[in-house]
Parts: C-alpha cells; structure tokens; sequence
C-alpha cells in the first residue's frame, strides 16, 4: 500500500526554516541536494515515520519561486511511495487523472517521480515516487595496501553506523535499500568486505571472520572514528560480534539480522551448498549474472568464501565468549529462515547478557526479502536509545 514518504515544503530561506526544525524537533537536515533540471535546491530532515522536504528555488522561473510568488511559503506537496511507479501512473490514467509528465522521471534523493496537478486533488498536489537502485559513488578506502569500498550517506553530524552485508554479497545487493532508511538518522558507512563488490581483491589473504572484522577496524580508523553503531546481516553480523570482542570500546551498540556464531559441520555445509557457483550458474541466471556485475571475480570470491565457511565450525572463540559481550545487541531473525533454524537467534539471544531479540514475520534468510521499512522503524529508536 503506497505510504506517505515525505512531505514537501516551499521555503524562501532554508537557513530559518532549518532552525525552526532544529528548535521544534532537535533535527537538522540530513542531506542537501540540488535538482537542477527541477531548478531546486532541497533539503531533507527525518521526522521519524515521513521525511520533510524543503524545496528552496534556484532561479526565479523556477516551478518552485513561481509557486512561492503565487502562495508564499508552505506545503507544497505530499509525496506517497508505491512499489511500481509505471504500472500506478498506467493506473491512475484509467481512472481519468492525468499526471503531470508522460512518463516517471528522476527527482531527488535516487526516486522517479510524477505529479498530480492540485487541480485534480482537492488543491494540494501529490507526488507519486519510487526508489531506484543509485549507483552510489564508493569511497575507496585504503586498506593494508590495497582498498576497501565505502558507501558513505547521511550527515556526518550523526552517529556514526557501520553497515555489513553477508558472506558473497556486497553493499549493492544487499544492505542498499537498509541504507537509504537509516541514512536519515545516522552517518552511515557501508562498506563492500575485502575481496567483496567495489573493495580491492585481497587475493593474497585468506578470509576469515577475524580478517573480516579488522576491515572494520580499517573503516573506523580511516574516519577517525573512535566508535560507531554496527549492523550486520547474517556473517557480517558474526564479524560485528567479533569486533564488539576484540574491541569493545570501539562498538557502541549492535545489531544482527540473520547472524550465527554457532557453527556445526552440517550447517556450514548447507551454507555453502547456497554459496555454490556451479549451482548458482545452472540454477539461478540472474544471480549469477548481477553476482558478475558487482563482484570483479565472483567465482574465485565464491570458491574463498567457501573454503572459509569450511573453517567455521573449528573456531569457537566467539562462540564461547558471547558471555563477555556486555555491548546492547538487538538480534533479530525471521520465522522462515531457509538456511539457520529458530533455534539459532534464540540461543544468540540467551547467550549475549544484554540483548534483545525479534523474530520478524514471513520472510526468508535472503536480505532482499526483508521490508528494510519495517526493519529500519525497530532499528533507529534501538541504536537511538544508547
Ligand atoms: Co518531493
């Protein structure tokens, strides 16, 4: 059901609207874009469940200044978002409305757009709009010689949140839609794991958790950070439990969805039968072309991330010293899990002294499944209460 995204908001001087947010809500602007071909320049503020969009005009013959000439400063749309934008406007059409362009186009903030004249909608125009996968420019980062690639958004006035995809994935197919939910509240960095989507190959090392976990160490160092939040999907949320170990003062709290420390033989086998290339290729096309899109060789990747798996069932060090991570970690799992049993994030729960645990409704193991909606409205009020 389409939601209202953001609320947006025609302003003459963005500085005082910008401290009018600040004294009302104790937020400051998020991000700051510049939509030439709309001739404005937008600021976003999270409100919690909609974003505000303040819509200064660039140019006097702007859509946005003829607007404030006519009716001053205000609302000057609400924007709602559905899940196909094409097949919504193809809808409305049907209905009689007539939007305002042929076709979705590309507005602020990585969404396609179109409008409603107020004409049609009782005075108050309406915005339909949809995000769109953003080739987000990566930082490289470098990293013991070679680089890692960090997608940075939000401000780097919030907490600092760094964000782990799982074991053969990447930021892109992955964490992405997360990412776009939390970066209104925090500085997020996410960032591809050695050997993973836009990071350096490390072809001459040998992945492991605590490899994994010392990228981490090499992001926070990079940003000068001395502490961040951490999330991580299922491995990468084993590598941020790792890193809590090895260096508690650097993690404030944790998050992780799909996570297991916990390995036996059989599940590392059936983790790797998932992370097959054989299979992946004869099987699943698609993922295995988008696998060749954002990995530079995915299936020597795939072959390392598999001889890993292979090795996690001998380590037992996190395991047997969850006890001792005394950090807040908010572990969460869904109730159709196709590769870790319930049982899993249970025990993860009663092992970690401080955690809490939610089991999500009618998704699978797969990130992509998960509402990132749904699951940013528990996520930012838990980093937001440490
Ligand atoms: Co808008």
């Amino acid at each position: 059901m389409p939601h209202l995204e953001h609320v947006g908001i025609a302003v003459e001087d963005p500085d005082a609207v910008t401290r009018l947010y600040e004294a009302l809500l104790e937020v400051r602007p998020y991000k700051h874009e510049r939509v030439d071909h709309e001739g404005v320049q937008t600021h976003f503020i999270a409100t919690g469940a909609a974003k505000l969009e303040l819509l200064e005009a660039l140019g006097s013959d702007s859509p946005v200044a003829r607007f404030l000439d006519k009716r001053g400063e205000g609302l000057h749309h609400l924007a709602f978002e559905v899940d196909d934008i094409h097949a919504h406007m193809q809808r409305l059409r049907e209905r009689g409305f007539d939007p305002l362009s042929d076709e979705p186009h590309p507005g602020a903030d990585g969404k396609l757009i179109f409008f409603l004249h107020p004409k049609q909608t009782h005075g108050v125009l309406v915005e339909f709009c949809q995000n769109t996968p953003t080739p987000w420019p990566p930082t490289a980062v470098p990293y013991r010689g070679e680089h890692l690639a960090v997608y940075e958004r939000g401000s780097a006035e919030s907490p600092p949140l760094v964000v782990l995809h799982g074991l053969g994935g990447a930021t892109m197919l992955e964490t992405e839609p997360l990412v776009r939910h939390l970066e209104p509240h925090f500085h997020v960095l996410a960032f591809d794991f050695a050997g993973h989507g836009g990071s350096a190959p490390y072809d001459d090392v040998v992945l492991s958790v605590d490899f994994l976990a010392d990228n981490v160490r090499g992001v926070l160092d990079h940003f000068g950070l001395e502490q961040a939040h951490l999330f991580g999907f299922s491995i990468g949320g084993y590598v941020a439990l790792r890193f809590a170990l090895l260096h508690p003062h650097r993690a404030a709290r944790l998050a992780v969805h799909g996570a297991n420390v916990d390995w036996s033989a059989e599940l590392a086998e059936i983790m790797n039968a998932r992370l097959d290339a054989e299979m992946l290729e004869a099987q699943f096309p698609a993922t295995a072309q988008r696998l060749e899109q954002v990995h530079s060789h995915w299936r020597r990747l795939f072959a390392r991330v598999n001889r890993m798996v292979l090795h996690l069932p001998a380590h037992r060090q996190t395991q047997h010293a969850l006890h001792r991570i005394d950090h807040a970690v908010f572990v969460s799992a869904v109730d159709r899990d196709d590769l870790l049993p319930l049982g899993v994030p249970f025990s993860l729960h009663r092992a970690l002294p401080n955690s809490t645990l939610a089991i999500l409704p009618g998704t699978r193991h797969a990130f992509r499944d998960l509402d990132p909606a749904l699951y940013a409205r528990l996520l930012v009020p838990y980093f937001d209460a440490g």
